[in-house]
């Protein structure tokens, strides 16, 4: 009977925590876990040192290279010297094991305000073989450095394969932990990152070694497996007080994208494809209004999504279009005006954002009914519209964001204020699994997740929670 009374209470107990974390007043989740806003400076610059030796290559990153995975450009610094500025590389396996070839890469550099940077190699490197593992080695003698990469499966509708997702990392002590946490998850394969890279310009002067300290930082994965880039407000580093008035010009310099391989005339917007899906990158802070470069390719690029080839569309950009923290409230909304309505007709899988300091899902919902004397202002419930993430939570050193608005809007499914990492796994062409992992839980546990069905294939509602 004591047995009993107690495992009775302990089950009242559990009931009642988890009713209080679902919340009775609306359908979304505002965690109770909220993560202490105490300061994150940056980690000093010794704590990226440059690698050993001579003029020893550094801040090794790649990323893909073609339109849909053969290819990868291979990025590095030198800091005294224009050489090594070719790259050997070589299968690890398949039938040209072992059989090394060398691309040339070109050279940038650039100077910003008292700061001029290495010699920046780009080195694309096109027609790899699928699903393939690659060695290539950057440096000679004694600072020869190895690496290697997988490339993906050939596109197609049912390839299984996985991405991590992330945002506004920045390189502080929590941006570590986010970092460590990601590389220690094994599935992970691709990174998609939603913008906001090095934070340089939180610094006197936008302190252009901290971009340096930060090609270090994010080598260990970054050298590993590609990441697909995207620009967020701390790339623009336009400050007319320093005259500096070219917007994206480290970012520009350092972090190439194939973006003319999608007819882009520009590295800010561009799109991909990858194993199962198409991917497609847009610019917060590039002009988007009617007629404007990015507005007609990406009217063309949706035209040209072919979901037999590829069924899941995944949207990146930096700032949301839904969003419920009083932090950057409503910056996403005029692009979200321009191109909502393509996004539903499209049937957008999952749009990927940054910038809010936080992490928040959302309902498939849309606001496209609006015209201004309709009165029809509120978001609906719209099974062709996307999920909407904001990922901004990869720990920089501005901090959480940690002010919600108050009630959690009907839109908003689940929202928390601490820093994690997702991952998105594609397992054919109608279901996907989605994860959001906080950086104080193992790998094992998810703080959010969703089966994802796809939204051409398979357009019935998810489960929430
Ligand atoms: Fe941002």
């Amino acid at each position: 009977m004591q047995f009993n009374m107690s495992t009775a209470s302990c089950l009242l107990t559990v009931l009642f925590l988890l009713l209080s974390v679902v919340g009775f007043c609306h359908g979304g989740v505002t965690s109770s876990y909220v993560r202490k806003a105490e300061g994150s400076s940056d980690l000093p610059k010794e704590a990226f040192p440059p690698p050993p030796g001579f003029n020893a290559p550094e801040q090794v990153h790649i990323t893909q290279g073609d339109r849909g995975g053969r290819g990868v450009i291979i990025s590095w610094v030198t800091p005294l010297m224009r050489h090594p500025n070719f790259v050997p590389y070589w299968a690890a396996e398949g039938k040209l094991k072992n059989y090394k070839l060398t691309a040339p890469a070109k050279i940038t550099s650039y100077r910003y305000f008292n700061y001029t940077s290495g010699y920046i190699h780009h080195a694309t490197i096109k027609r790899l073989e699928y699903d393939t593992k690659y060695f290539y080695e950057i440096g000679i003698g004694v600072c020869a450095r190895l690496f290697h990469f997988r490339t993906p499966p050939k596109v197609g509708p049912d390839v299984p394969y996985t991405f991590g997702i992330m945002g506004d990392l920045g390189q502080t002590i929590n941006s570590n932990e986010t970092l460590e946490h990601y590389i220690s998850n094994p599935t992970a394969q691709t990174m998609l990152f939603a913008g906001d890279l090095s934070y340089a310009d939180d610094h006197p002067y936008h302190d252009n070694e901290r971009w340096d300290t930060w090609g270090r930082f994010i080598e260990k994965s970054a050298a590993y497996q590609p990441w697909i880039w995207t620009a967020g407000n701390h790339e623009l580093d336009f400050a007319p007080e320093i005259q500096e008035y070219v917007p994206f010009k480290p970012y520009m310099n350092r972090y190439h994208v194939p973006y003319r391989s999608s007819q882009s005339t520009s590295p800010l917007w561009y799109s991909i494809k990858r194993a199962s899906a198409h991917i497609i990158v847009l610019s917060s802070y590039s002009a988007y209004g009617k007629y404007t470069p990015q507005y007609t390719w990406l009217k063309q690029e949706l035209t040209k999504v072919n979901r037999a080839e590829t069924p899941w569309l995944i949207v990146l950009l930096h700032s949301p279009w839904y969003n419920s923290n009083n932090y950057h409230f409503m910056e996403g909304e005029s692009m979200r005006v321009a191109f909502e309505s393509w996004f539903v007709e499209s049937k957008v899988d999952i749009v990927l954002a940054g910038h809010v300091h936080a992490y928040e899902r959302s309902e498939r919902i849309s606001n496209v009914r609006y015209n201004i004397t309709d009165g029809l202002s509120t978001p609906i419930k719209d099974q062709s519209a996307p999920i909407y993430i904001t990922i901004g939570d990869g720990g920089n050193i501005e901090g959480i964001a940690n002010s919600f608005t108050d009630p959690q809007p009907s839109y908003s499914a689940f929202r928390e204020a601490s820093f994690g990492h997702a991952t998105l796994a594609i397992k054919n062409r109608t279901h996907a699994h989605y994860t959001w992992h906080r950086n104080q839980d193992s790998n094992a546990v998810a703080a959010d997740s969703l089966w994802l069905y796809n939204r051409h294939y398979y357009p019935v509602e998810e489960l929430s929670h």
